[in-house]
């Protein structure tokens, strides 16, 4: 299961899953279009017949939900790859401010709704699709209501969060047999990267890579909770706050409350 797989990063992650003749991949995106055109490519590609998509909105739990319902079946592995990053403020309508809702909650609320279909696949694995370009996080204004919205910031902000609710869902599903860990995917050229206004010079393969190999690889099938770039573990600063971790987990919970 991959989120955000009609973007740069995601179109490639699930196409590389799909490669593996033995892996059914589902497109978790929201437009029906492109999800078609990319459901086409991959399979057009890999020869992989199983390869499907489904349509939700990650910037909201009820719709999140309303998949989950729909959902035949274990899940092996979820890859949260999907965010946003848009230059002005732009609220979900529950009122949620996009890139918290995307790019945080989004992560968050898919862990949630498949923690028991990724238990019946155990062991199952969890990869948060996160940045090295994180931090500034505020847990007395996760939305940007007292700070001047600068989507850099914004989105700096929500890679960290990322990076912390990776420890606390490791944590909490460990005894279930479910690996989180999050990834730097690489900088890649999307319509993500140029609105943060830094394009990107690597390729989609490449951002795809790390992903992938937190996804499959047998080395890392005992890690959880940490944090890799270029299939490498980094030590993430973040990692070490338990107290600001919980907090923001506590925090996020009461969204979909
Ligand atoms: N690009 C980089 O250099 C870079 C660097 C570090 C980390 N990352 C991380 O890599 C991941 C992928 O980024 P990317 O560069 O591939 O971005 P991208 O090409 O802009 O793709 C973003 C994807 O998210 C989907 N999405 C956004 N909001 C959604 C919603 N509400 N519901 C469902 N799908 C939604 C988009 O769908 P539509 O196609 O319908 O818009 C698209 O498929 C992100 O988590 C990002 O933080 C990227």
């Amino acid at each position: 299961m991959v989120t955000g797989a009609t973007g740069a990063i995601g179109m490639a992650i699930a196409r590389q899953l799909a490669a593996r003749a033995d892996h059914e991949v589902v497109l978790i995106c929201r437009d029906a279009d492109k999800a078609t055109r990319c459901t086409e490519e991959i399979v057009q590609a890999t020869g992989n017949p199983r390869v499907h998509f489904e349509l939700v909105d990650l910037s909201r739990r009820s719709s999140i939900q309303a998949m989950a319902e729909r959902w035949q079946g274990p899940v092996h592995v979820l890859v949260n790859n999907a965010a946003v990053t848009p230059q002005h403020r732009q609220s979900t309508p529950e009122g949620i401010e996009l890139q918290f809702a995307t790019n945080v909650l989004g992560y968050f609320w898919m862990i949630e709704a498949f923690t028991e279909r990724l238990r019946q696949a155990s062991p199952a694995r969890i990869v948060n699709v996160a940045s090295y370009w994180a931090g500034g996080l505020n847990i007395h204004d996760l939305e940007f209501k007292r700070r001047f919205y600068d989507n850099n910031a914004v989105y700096r902000q929500s890679k960290q969060a990322d990076r912390m609710l990776t420890v606390a869902f490791a944590r909490r599903l460990q005894p279930f047999g479910i690996t989180v860990n999050a990834c730097h995917p690489g900088d890649v050229n999307s319509t993500l990267s140029n609105n943060l206004g830094f394009g990107g010079h690597e390729a989609p393969n490449q951002g795809a890579r790390t992903p992938v190999w937190l996804a499959t690889h047998e080395s890392v099938h005992r890690h959880t909770g940490k944090y890799f770039e270029r299939q490498r573990e980094v030590n993430c600063p973040f990692a070490a706050d338990m107290e600001g971790i919980e907090d923001l987990f506590a925090a996020s919970e009461v969204y979909g409350s």
